[in-house]
Formats: structure tokens, C-alpha cells, sequence
């Protein structure tokens, strides 16, 4: 029987997901101040609760995650100084050149494949022998989850042993934890032990977690001051911006513990796929919320599998070359996982097989 949805099953991102009811009474009753003042209570709770929760000084609140990182870059890394991350990091890859464009940071990359966390490599490309020609190497950026791998953790010990690699040759490290409660979640680690890895944090509140808006930065206070200056410049200011940190507050209540049942769904259809067609998805590494459907290795144009998947209801990104992205979240149900996946597992089967 042909499975058919009644509207679209969006999983294009988990970015996609729409206020609840309960988050949107939350938002209308927040009591409110004026944020660039610092008089914002809703906002300035926030702040210290997650701050709090990854055991750091302070907090700032910002409207995305490309800021929160933006922010929390330039206040670690002076002009023409040298941010390291994994080649396909978002903060490189992904905000649109923002952090050498605007704050004049320069960058050079090491390469993970799989997406996983080696310190060796990453401090292997700040040990490089460094003369009058070169720039000092100021901060190393992680990605937790790794985003564009389809979701991969970094291993805590990696994180930690790295952080005294670093340490150790005074280079601070910031974490782009978007999606940094997945990793907790599915690791079994706590906010704190990713917090005491790194010296700032990015999480996102509107990713897994469903806000509409928002990300915190955490840190050293003296940091985390620098940070707000720069929001400012950049325009990322906000005046009543309670409203919206009351749907941080309300994810932090509600959204956390429920991660697990989108890794669930996200295993669910991994497991549909791989039964159908085996090369299209490595099951080891589906780890969190992220599946990647490696479409290119069975000669499937990951364009035309999207193509096809979106004429069957199901929508999913082509996102690397050969490889089509999927990411589950609060507004997928088991039940549209399961039926997901029996449509993406008979796509595999037709579009394989046509290429053989
Ligand atoms: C890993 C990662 N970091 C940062 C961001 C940026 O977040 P925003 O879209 O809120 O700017 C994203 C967005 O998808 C992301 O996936």
C-alpha cells in the first residue's frame, strides 16, 4: 500500500518547528523590560539559568545562533588572528563568511570525514611552526553536534583532553553548541560537563528545543560583557526581548527530556532505509536527530531523491554532494516517522535498482 500524508512531513530542519500552545502563553505573559538596558527580567533569567546550567560566569541572550557565534568569536579572536574549526563547521561553512567579513577573523581548517572529534588533529594545525609571516592561533571552535555530518557528538574525552591541549598554549576554545542538548541527551553527559570543556557556548534555542528565536552565549563574565558590546554593533540589540526568552524558558522546562523521541524517529527511518538499500545510510553514525542518506553512493543524484521524496510528502534537504540531509523534531510524530521511513526505504528500492 502506497503511504500517503494528509500535509508535507517537513524535515528539512529541525528549525522548522512552530511555538506550542503552552510556549505561546508562556511569550504573552512574560513580564518584560527593555534588554539593551539590562531591566529585561525574563531575559536577564535566562541568561543566568543557562549560564548556570553549563556552569560559566554569565550569559547573553541574541537573536540567532549565527550571532551567538559571531559574538562569541570576535570576543576571543583580534583582527587578522586565527580561529581553527573542522572544514565543514557551520561557522565556517555556513554564516556567510560573517566572522572575516565583519570581524576581520582569518581561518584554516583540519578535516574529520565522519564529523568525529580528534585533538590531535585539531591541535596538530596550531602547533605548526609559526614565524614573522604568520598569525597566532587564538581559538578553536567545536561543533556539537556536528551538524553537517549528520549529527555526529564529540567525544567528552576528546573535548576535555583537548581543552588542555589548548590550555596549555593559552588558545580558548568556543563550542558552536547549537545543538548541544542532543549531545547531552544522547551521551549521557551533563550541560556542565560540556560547559567546563570549553571557555564560551552557543546553544540555540530554536533548534531540537523549539523556540521560535533565540540563542545564549556563555562564559567568562569579561567575556561575555566584550560579547555584548559586539551584539550591539552587529544590531543584535533587542529591546522587550522577554517575550521571546520566555519561549527559551519554556523549551528549558518542557523540550529537553523529549530529544530522545526524536533520536528514536530519526533511528526509526535510518533503519527503514538501511533495510531497503544499505549503502544509503551508515546506522553507526546516526547518533542524534540527523540522518544523512549517502543517496551519491548508489549513483542517486541527491537532488532527484529529494525531488522524489517531496512528490511523495516527505520533505528532506540535498545537502552535501550526494547526500541528502533528514532531521527529526517536535513536530514529527513516531507514527509520521514510521511512515517516513517506509517512504524513503521504497524511493531507495526504485531509484537503486534504476541505476543498476
Ligand atoms: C551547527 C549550527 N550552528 C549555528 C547555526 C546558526 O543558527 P541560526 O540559524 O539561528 O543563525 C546553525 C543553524 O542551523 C547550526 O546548524
Amino acid at each position: 500500500m502506497t503511504v500517503s500524508f494528509e500535509s508535507p512531513v517537513d524535515l528539512r530542519s529541525d528549525t522548522l518547528t512552530r511555538p506550542t500552545p503552552g510556549m505561546r502563553k508562556a511569550m504573552a505573559e512574560a513580564d518584560v523590560g527593555d534588554d539593551v538596558y539590562g531591566e529585561d527580567p525574563t531575559v536577564n533569567a535566562l541568561e543566568r539559568r543557562i549560564a548556570e546550567l553549563f556552569d560559566h560566569e554569565a550569559g547573553l541572550f541574541c537573536p540567532s545562533g549565527s550571532l551567538t557565534n559571531m559574538v562569541g568569536v570576535a570576543a576571543s579572536v583580534g583582527r587578522g588572528q586565527e580561529l581553527l574549526a573542522e572544514s565543514r563547521a557551520h561557522i565556517l561553512r555556513s554564516e556567510v563568511g560573517g566572522h572575516g567579513a565583519i570581524a576581520g577573523v582569518t581561518s584554516r581548517t583540519w578535516i574529520s570525514p565522519d564529523g568525529t572529534l580528534s585533538a590531535d588533529d585539531a591541535i596538530a594545525l596550531a602547533e605548526q611552526p609559526r614565524g614573522y609571516n604568520q598569525v597566532g592561533t587564538a581559538l578553536i571552535a567545536v561543533e556539537n553536534t556536528h551538524n553537517f555530518s549528520g549529527g555526529r557528538i564529540a567525544d567528552i574525552d576528546e573535548l576535555r583532553r583537548l581543552r588542555e591541549l589548548t590550555d596549555a598554549r593559552g588558545i580558548r576554545m568556543h563550542m558552536d553548541g547549537a545543538r548541544v542538548a542532543n549531545a547531552v541527551v544522547a551521551s549521557g553527559t551533563s550541560f556542565a560537563d560540556q560547559g567546563s570543556a570549553v571557555d564560551t557556548m552557543s546553544v540555540c534555542l530554536s533548534k531540537g528545543l523549539g523556540a521560535p528565536v533565540g540563542s545564549v552565549l556563555t562564559g567568562p563574565s569579561a567575556l561575555i560583557e566584550e560579547a555584548r558590546y559586539l551584539r550591539k554593533r552587529y544590531g543584535g540589540g533587542m529591546r522587550q526581548a522577554g517575550i521571546l526568552a520566555a519561549a527559551g524558558h519554556y523549551a528549558l522546562d518542557h523540550h529537553i527530556e523529549r530529544l530522545r523521541d526524536d533520536h528514536a524517529n530519526a533511528e526509526l527511518i535510518a533503519r527503514d532505509v538501511a533495510a531497503a538499500v544499505p549503502s544509503f545510510v551508515d546506522l553507526d553514525t546516526v547518533e542524534t536527530n540527523i540522518v544523512l542518506l549517502r543517496t551519491g553512493r548508489a549513483g542517486v543524484s541527491a537532488e532527484s531523491y529529494a525531488h522524489l521524496a517531496s512528490d511523495r510528502g516527505v520533505r528532506i534537504l540535498a545537502m552535501n554532494e550526494g547526500e541528502c540531509r533528514l532531521v527529526t523534531h517536535l513536530d514529527i510524530s513516531e507514527e509520521q516517522a514510521r511512515a517516513t521511513g517506509r517512504v524513503l526505504a521504497e524511493i531507495a528500492e526504485q531509484t537503486a535498482s534504476a541505476v543498476v
